[in-house]
């Protein structure tokens, strides 16, 4: 079994994980302004993903530039992502790859922790996540298109969680925004058949808040990505915070906190004005 605490060198804030550590990861990452682009990108393997790649959204995560605003997940090639890697299954598709046994529930819960943390952060407020799907999402990649904010999808996507196919559940940050999107019910008929969804039914479901074709699939997300940023930086921190919080404040919780946020929007649109 590997070594579940293996330790990895931290990105560096200034510039980010290294081309080495993106290479082992199957990544690109670049920034242009306020946008950030990730593409999943190990077209020959269909963007699987192995513990690298997990590690290493959460190194850009740790060391996104503060300027950005709007970060997109594509994946390069035929398909958006064909999930875990199936040669971790057979003793690891790369060095350090094999799973962890579960005997140290302690270390394996810590080792999960981490590969999550590489889905948590697009969920952050000081950005909105696109996830721009094409072809194949299945998995862990389905459940990368669950942890962003919005999911552009192309009509020619198929999204399957398949973990529990292969005696997994989907433990990737997936099962929340899952049942939040389409209902308990449908979670469970979804994750316990592990069918394939394709863009028409996930356009029904809300999984997809566009459904375009194939080759206008980076057209529409240049355009959603436009309309974000023409939207004011802090009040779109500012409502995407509220937004989040919504779904388990109280009524009266909620209106508190429009409150809240809405004194510091006035605060900085007139307080210099009446100072
Ligand atoms: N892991 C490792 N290799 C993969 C994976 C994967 N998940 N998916 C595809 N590949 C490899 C194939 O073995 C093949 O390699 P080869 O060229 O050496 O033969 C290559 O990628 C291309 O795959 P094809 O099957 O030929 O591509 P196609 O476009 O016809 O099908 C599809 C794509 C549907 C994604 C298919 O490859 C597939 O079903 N893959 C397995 C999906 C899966 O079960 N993932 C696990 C999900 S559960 C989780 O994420 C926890």
């Amino acid at each position: 079994m590997a070594d579940a605490r293996v330790e990895e060198p931290r990105p560096d804030p200034a510039t980010g994980p290294s081309e080495a550590l993106l290479a082992e990861a199957g990544l690109r990452f670049e920034v242009d302004g306020a946008i950030a682009t990730i593409t999943l990108d190990r077209p020959e393997r269909r963007n699987a993903m192995t513990f690298a790649t997990w590690r290493g959204l959460a190194s850009i995560g740790e060391s996104l530039p503060a300027g950005v605003r709007v970060v997109v997940v594509r994946g390069e090639g035929p398909s958006f992502s064909a999930g875990i890697d199936l040669g971790m299954f057979s003793g690891g598709a790369q060095a350090g790859d094999a799973f962890p046994d579960g005997a140290d529930a302690e270390a394996t819960d810590a080792f999960i922790a981490g590969l999550q943390a590489g889905y948590t952060w697009l969920r952050r407020p000081e950005i909105v996540s696109i996830a721009a799907v094409h072809g194949h999402a299945i998995g862990g990649g389905f459940q990368l298109a669950l942890a962003c904010d919005i999911r552009v999808i192309a009509d020619d996507t198929k999204f399957c969680m398949k973990e529990p196919a292969l005696g997994l559940v989907p433990d990737v940050t997936g099962t929340k925004p899952l049942v939040e999107i389409v209902g308990v019910n449908r979670a469970l008929e979804l994750c316990l058949t592990a069918r394939t969804v394709l863009a028409d039914e996930a356009a029904r479901l809300g999984l997809a808040e566009h459904v375009v074709p194939r080759d206008a699939l980076d057209k529409t997300v240049g355009e959603l990505t436009t309309a974000l940023l023409a939207i004011n930086p802090g009040a779109a921190v500012a409502t995407k915070r509220l937004i989040l919080e919504a779904p388990t404040n109280t009524l009266e919780e909620q209106c508190a906190a429009e409150r809240r946020e809405q004194i510091g929007r006035l605060r900085e649109l007139f307080g210099a004005q009446n100072a």
